[in-house]
Parts: C-alpha cells; structure tokens; sequence
C-alpha cells in the first residue's frame, strides 16, 4: 500500500467561499502561490457557480487564468451546472468537481434542485466534461448527516457513489460537510466505497466541526484511503449548511501522517507562512488543532522565550 498522501488543498475554495469579507483576485492568488510555495500537490482554485449564489467566486474565470505552477499543480474547479462547465472549459480548466448531495433538501439549498434532479445534471456535466477530454471527479456530500435530514444511510450514499461511477467520474470524494461524522461510520462507509472502486478513486472531505476530523482521517487511511482534500489553517465551513466549521487542517493531516512514516510533499513552514498570508486576507488567527503545538516549535527554532 503506497506511503505517499496526496493533498487536495481547498482553502482557495471551500475556504473562501465561507468568508463574508471580499477577497480580491490578488489575495486569491497570494495565498494559492503561498500554498504552492509549501509544495502542494493539488489545490481547488475556484467554482465556477453563479455570482449571485457565491459573490466569491465571481472572478474564478480570471483566477484560473493566472495560476503558478501549473505544470506541477493539478488544479481543479467546482462546477454546479453544464453553465460552470463551459466557463470551465473556456477557461481551460482540466479538472472538475460535481457537487451531488445525498439528501433532497441540501440539494435545493445548495443549487436548486431535487435529489433527481442533481444526480441528473451530475450525469450530463460528467458526459460532458468527459467529451472536452475533462477529468470529472464527483464529491457525494452531506454523506454522513445532512443540516436539514439528519442522518443519511450509507446505502443511499453509496447508491449515489456507484451512479456517478457508472457516469464516468474519475474519482468519489466522500464529504463529511457539517463535521458530523465518526471515525467507525467512516471505516464502515469509506472502506466500502474503497471496495468497490479502489484506493485510488477514492478520497475523503472532512470538517472539523466536532474535533474529529482528525479520528477520520486516521480511519480513511486505515481502510487504504490516501488521497484528502484539507485547508490551511482550518479555513472553511459552508454557506449553505448552517453550523459548519472548517475543513480539516492542512497542518494538522501533514503532521499526522508525517509522523507516522507517511510522505505528503508539504513543508511545514511553508504552510505556515501560507496560514499567515490566509490570516492577513481574512483579517483573524487561523489554525488547525496543532496550532498551539506548531508555534512552540517555531519559537524553539528561531530561540524566542517560550513563555
Ligand atoms: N455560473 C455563472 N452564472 C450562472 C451559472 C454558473 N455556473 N449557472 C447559472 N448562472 C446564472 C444564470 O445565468 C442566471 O443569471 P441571470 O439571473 O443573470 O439570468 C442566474 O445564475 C440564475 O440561474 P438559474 O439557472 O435560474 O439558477 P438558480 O438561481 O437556481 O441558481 C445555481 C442555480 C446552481 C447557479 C446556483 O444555485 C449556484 O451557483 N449554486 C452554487 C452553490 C455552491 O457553490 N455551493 C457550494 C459548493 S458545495
Ligand atoms: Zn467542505
């Protein structure tokens, strides 16, 4: 089983969508050059959804247009409709994200329409991607407990799995959205779509709502999942499901798989000098659960008091 983690860093994205104040084009763009900097691997830049529902994301076709690194960096975007993917495309993005959620009234909230209605255009905009030579990865959200519902079956999730599967997406990301999630809920779930579809097509999206997101990456990675979407400094939550906080820390998933033998590629001060650009831009502390931790180590290390 490989060692290597693969991050799929989303505060550009998940992040900043959740953030009232307005984040300009070029603060977009410091952060993901800092992230890059730290040597990230995969970064969902942006959506392309409608200006009105996520002010935003109104300037992702700008955005995508000047992003660092592109040869080394698999970038992705969310679209929500075959709109999103046709600015997508004109804006040459490779990869793109689906949003399908695995309740009737998260989907209603999230783009205005029912469960069938959104497995619907899933289908279409995966055909569609899939025929402008686009790789179409599918996020099932709300997979665990939905803000609206309350808890959702595995089965129906993995009803939806396998139907965007069939479609044609490249990969299943499993998104804990509201932080609501336990770690033998996602043995059982996570490990079940692993089955079916491998380790490789499948990666995991948790929010740290309850503290437990960490507890859940340990599962996925114990049922062979090695692919995590995670935002520096704990940056996140969503518009449309109230009580959400942040998405995982990247800090925090470096650290832990770090120390138990795994590699991610990522430096830990670089990050943390990508926390600070995020810091700057959402004007307040950010900071994973090792955020207390990780300032004692910089103050060992440059030989401040630590006190
Ligand atoms: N990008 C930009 N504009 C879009 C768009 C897209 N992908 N899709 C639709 N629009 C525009 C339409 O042209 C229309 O514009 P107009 O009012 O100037 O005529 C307007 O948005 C409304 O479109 P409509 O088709 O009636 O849809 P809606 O108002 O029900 O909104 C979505 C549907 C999907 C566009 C909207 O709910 C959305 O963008 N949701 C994104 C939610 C999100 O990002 N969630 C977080 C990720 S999980
Ligand atoms: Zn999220």
């Amino acid at each position: 089983m490989t060692q290597h983690i693969f991050i799929n860093e989303v505060a550009a994205r998940d992040g900043i969508q959740a953030i009232h104040t307005p984040i300009n084009l070029a603060g977009k763009l410091a952060l993901i050059n800092a992230c890059a900097a730290a040597g990230v691997q995969a970064i969902e830049a942006c959506s392309f959804v409608s200006p009105k529902a996520v002010p935003q994301m109104a300037d992702a076709d700008e955005l995508f247009a000047q992003l660092p690194d592109t040869d080394r960096i698999q970038y992705s975007a969310l679209v929500p409709n075959l709109r999103g993917l046709e600015r997508a495309r004109a804006a040459a993005v490779q990869e793109i994200a689906v949003v399908l959620c695995a309740t009737d009234t998260m989907n209603l909230r999230n783009i205005g329409l029912s469960l069938a209605q959104t497995i619907a255009m899933c289908i279409d905009t995966i055909h569609a991607a899939e025929q402008y030579g686009m790789r179409a990865k599918a996020y099932v959200s709300v997979a665990f407990e939905c803000p609206y519902e309350g808890l959702v079956q595995a089965s129906s999730v993995l009803d939806l799995c396998d139907r965007m599967i069939q479609a044609g997406a490249s990969e299943i990301v499993i998104a804990d959205t509201i932080g609501a999630a336990n770690p033998r809920q996602v043995k059982d779930l996570i490990g079940e779509c692993v089955k079916r579809y491998g380790a490789q097509r499948v990666s995991a999206h948790f929010h740290d709502t309850r503290g437990f997101a960490l507890a859940n990456v340990w599962s996925a990675l114990e049922v062979g999942v090695r692919k995590f979407d995670t935002s520096i400094g704990g940056l996140g939550g969503c518009p449309f499901a109230p009580g959400a906080a942040g998405n995982v820390a990247t800090e925090d998933v470096v650290l832990l798989t770090e120390q138990c033998g795994f590699s991610t590629g990522i430096d830990i001060a670089g990050l943390r000098q990508a926390i600070r650009v995020a810091e700057g831009l959402v004007g307040y502390p950010l900071g994973g659960r090792t955020r207390a931790w990780l300032d004692v180590q910089d103050k060992k290390q440059t030989g401040q008091k630590l006190s």
